[in-house]
């Protein structure tokens, strides 16, 4: 095992600087610069089925239910396609209108879930086409779905899902692009401009992954807090989500992830001096609404840490702590967003003595209801 964790002290650190790698290795012969395009086989074989689709329906449980949400700003934005993205478990369950002009993106990083699992079967009955997005390959649900796309991430042994979640996302957009070069909803120049900045991500998550030393400091702060607030708008919502699930998971603190204006609507009641929030305030994307919600939240005097875009001097003054990640399109930055994040439930849980690869009550996958 010592081996296997390559000089980390633990799968999940390993896992987090893996990602620059992983990244590429997903979007490796997929993505062709080059020639300004985005090759599929699962997506080129399956084409009439997606122009023809009235929606996309994702399903997934946990993380990837939140790569699902990334994936809902990204094929909206880009396809024009409505989507909704379901639990798995809530939607197998509650009789939902499925047809056959519909397509179901069945996301899942074990490719075992029982619930995406039977969410699948549900929808193939109805008609639908399905798809799945899963790392392991040869797994249930890769055979169950009627084509898919594998994240080519590796093995993900850390219970908490770290780089199965930035190649899910690589691969969500990567399958957002193909479609809209399909449906002619992208120019030539914003599909060459996303090409050339998604081929720069796994540089700028080496970037991101830097600011480590300063995120172990940090975490130091905040080891033992009780409660976190984990705040973020449009494409970065789903990215404080996943923050907030990191650091329950594996430090057992409680953590809340909220759209940053919904903040008003409940959670500012909890805000004092005891609550940290950590607030995704990157330059691209409302960025101005999430400075005024910091305001806001620093008149309450709570702790703010803010993930910011490199050079940053607004966001600077008025938070306690900012960790900077490298500048990139908006609908890109969760990839980057989400590493500063990890990094800071890790530390916190390797502080507070938690057992991080195995936190308790967790499987790393859930193969029964
Ligand atoms: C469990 C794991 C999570 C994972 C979720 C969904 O809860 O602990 O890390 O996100 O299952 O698993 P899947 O394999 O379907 O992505």
């Amino acid at each position: 095992e010592e081996i296997e964790k390559g000089g980390y002290d633990h799968f999940m650190l390993k896992e987090i600087y893996e990602q620059p790698k992983a990244i590429q290795d997903t979007y490796r012969g997929r993505l062709l610069a080059d020639e300004g395009l985005i090759k599929m086989a699962g997506i080129d074989q399956n084409l009439e089925r997606f122009l023809n689709a009235d929606r996309i329906i994702i399903v997934a449980c946990g993380t990837s239910w939140h790569a699902g949400l990334v994936a809902e700003y990204i094929f909206e934005d880009l396809t024009r396609i409505p989507v909704e993205v379901e639990y798995a478990s809530e939607f197998r369950y509650r009789n939902p209108v499925i047809t056959e002009k519909d397509v179901l993106i069945a996301i899942s990083q074990s490719g075992e879930t029982a619930d995406t699992l039977a969410a699948i079967k549900l929808a193939k009955e109805k008609g639908a086409f399905v798809f799945g997005v899963c790392n392991v390959v040869g797994s249930s649900i890769a055979r169950e779905t009627h084509a898919g796309a594998y994240t080519h991430a590796g093995p993900e042994i850390g219970v908490a899902s770290t780089k199965a979640f930035t190649t899910q996302i690589t691969v969500l957009t990567l399958m957002a692009l193909k479609l809209a070069q399909e449906k002619g909803t992208i120019n030539k120049t914003q599909l060459h401009e996303f090409l050339v900045e998604m081929e720069a991500i796994p540089k700028k998550v080496e970037k991101s992954l830097e600011y480590n030393a300063l995120v172990e400091q940090i975490s130091d702060v905040y080891k033992d807090s009780s409660n976190c607030l984990y705040l973020g708008r449009g494409y970065n919502f789903p990215v404080a989500l996943e923050g907030a699930l990191k650091l329950k998971e594996i430090s057992y603190i409680h953590a809340e992830g909220y759209p940053a204006a919904e903040m008003k609507h409940g959670p500012i009641a909890l805000i004092d001096e005891q609550m940290p929030v950590i607030v995704i305030a990157t330059r691209k994307g409302h960025y101005e609404k999430v400075v005024s919600n910091i305001q806001e939240i620093k008149s309450r005097k709570a702790r703010i840490i803010a993930i910011v875009t490199e050079g940053d001097e607004v966001v600077k003054n008025l938070a306690d702590h900012v960790i900077e990640v490298p500048e990139v399109m908006e609908a890109l930055t969760p990839l980057l967003t989400t590493i500063p994040l990890q990094l800071l439930s890790y530390h916190i849980a390797v502080m507070r003595g938690c057992n991080v690869d195995q936190p308790r009550n967790l499987a790393k996958s859930v193969t029964v209801e």
